[in-house]
């Protein structure tokens, strides 16, 4: 055999290897990611809004319970006991991390900014 059709067909593999690798099971019926706290999510999260709004987004551990506590304070979300809010928490930072973590460079770090005089440059 020659050699680039070796190396064509070990692409392939690879590929296929790779792409069944990354694929996570996902509920069909909500899209959300099948892994521990699946099912507390499941029940606590998708009672008022469809799953997308989490499956959409990626936050850390700090981001989800601000959006956690956002829901608590200004949409009716309920209060949940600590090992609940730690299921949770722990399944959403695991699962629905924000997008660098699979890869891409942590977002840049700005420590210092200026001030935008808008007065001055509407002269
Ligand atoms: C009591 C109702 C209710 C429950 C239960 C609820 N949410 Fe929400 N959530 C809302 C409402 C209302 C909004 C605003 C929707 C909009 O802007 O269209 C929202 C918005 C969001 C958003 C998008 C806003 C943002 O912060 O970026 C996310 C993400 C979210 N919810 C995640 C969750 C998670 C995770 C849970 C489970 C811990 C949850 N929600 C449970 C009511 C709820």
């Amino acid at each position: 055999m020659n050699d680039s059709k070796n190396l064509a067909v070990l692409f392939l593999l690879l590929l296929v290897a790779s792409t069944a690798m990354s694929r996570e099971k996902t509920d069909a019926q909500t899209g959300l990611i099948i892994d521990q706290g699946f099912e507390t999510v499941k029940q606590n999260c998708t009672a008022c809004h469809s799953a997308r709004l989490i499956t959409q987004s990626g936050a850390t551990r700090t981001g989800w319970k601000e959006s956690i506590r956002w829901m608590q304070k200004t949409q009716n979300l309920w209060q949940f006991p600590p090992e609940t809010e730690k299921t949770i928490l722990d399944y959403l930072a695991k699962n629905y991390a924000p997008p660098h973590a699979d890869g891409r460079r942590a977002p840049l770090v700005v420590d210092k900014w200026y001030r935008l005089d808008v007065r001055a440059s509407k002269q």
